[in-house]
């Protein structure tokens, strides 16, 4: 059976390596975002590395009916998707007590009900045939201890490595596996987009990963089934140690690491 991948967030940075890789192995691919410009930019430039078909289809997720509306996209154009990337995201600018409740609920939308919904609605045709792989791109922070800045981040990051493995349990006896791929910092427009991006240029260079380098594990990783995948061993270093040492040590290094991130007010 061809091999058909939907990537969210595939216009840019992570989204846009991963769908490389795919095109590379030969994946047909769907791509979604919101800018119709930069889809089609994308979808151009990843016709040169494969002989696969390439869709586009515009959604905002913050939209609540965006994940139907790509679901229903795919089946009637026939598009049998047995890899979803669940990979769009961005952080909001501003502390908690500043953003709005509305800005907050958008972005939980984003990062964690279109990842659900969108899990559900294809995981049922995923089942049928049981054949089928997620990729949720969560994030170093699901590890470790609360930001002083971007509060939500990290705790739906955790959510979304916890819901992965949640689909792992419950399906991988039907053929179905969840990678929650959880990269460190890594060179995207993300940092920008997300009002961070001073502080994104004071982490130390070997802390920054090129986002084809994260990609190219994450896929690795994914079309073995693997449960979690940590790119780079840097931040599989840093992993290991959030998940060993005592969150208070953790702080006394990651002024130098992560400045401006964990500063205690
Ligand atoms: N960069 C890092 O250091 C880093 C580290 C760990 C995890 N991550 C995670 O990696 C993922 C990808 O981020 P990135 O670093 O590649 O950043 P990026 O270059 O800014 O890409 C983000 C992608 O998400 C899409 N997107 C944003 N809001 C959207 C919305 N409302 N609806 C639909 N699509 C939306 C963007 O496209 P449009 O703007 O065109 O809609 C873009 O394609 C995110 O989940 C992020 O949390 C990033």
């Amino acid at each position: 059976m061809k091999n058909t991948a939907l990537i969210t967030g595939a216009s840019s940075g992570i989204g846009f390596e991963i769908a490389k890789c795919l095109a590379i192995r030969g994946f047909d691919l769907v791509l979604t975002s919101r800018n119709s410009d930069k889809l089609e930019a994308a979808a151009t430039s990843l016709s040169s590395h494969g002989e696969g078909k390439i869709d586009v289809i515009v959604a905002d997720l913050h939209n609540p009916l965006a994940p139907q509306q790509i679901y229903d996209y795919c089946r009637n154009k026939g598009h049998k998707i047995n890899l979803l990337v669940n990979n769009a995201g961005y952080a909001i600018a501003g502390s908690f007590d500043q953003t709005s409740m509305e800005d907050e609920e958008k972005f939980i939308r984003v990062l964690g009900i279109a990842v659900i919904a969108l899990s559900k609605l294809f995981i049922k045709d995923m089942l049928e045939t049981a054949d089928g792989k997620i990729m949720m791109i969560s994030s170093v922070a699901s590890f470790a201890p609360p930001s002083t800045i971007q509060t939500l981040y990290g705790p739906i990051k955790t959510f979304v490595n916890r819901f992965s493995e949640g689909l792992n349990i419950n399906y991988n006896h039907r053929g179905i596996t969840s990678t929650a791929v959880c990269p460190g910092y890594t060179v995207t427009n993300f940092h920008t987009a997300s009002g961070v991006q001073e502080e994104m240029d004071r982490v130390p260079s070997f802390m920054k990963k090129e986002a084809s380098r994260v990609a190219k594990e994450a896929v690795e990783a994914t079309l073995k089934g693997k449960k979690v995948c940590v790119p780079s061993k840097t931040f599989k270093l840093i992993v290991f140690l959030l998940k060993v040492l005592p969150h208070s040590l953790f702080h006394l290094f990651s002024k130098r690491l992560a400045p401006g991130r964990y500063d205690q007010k």
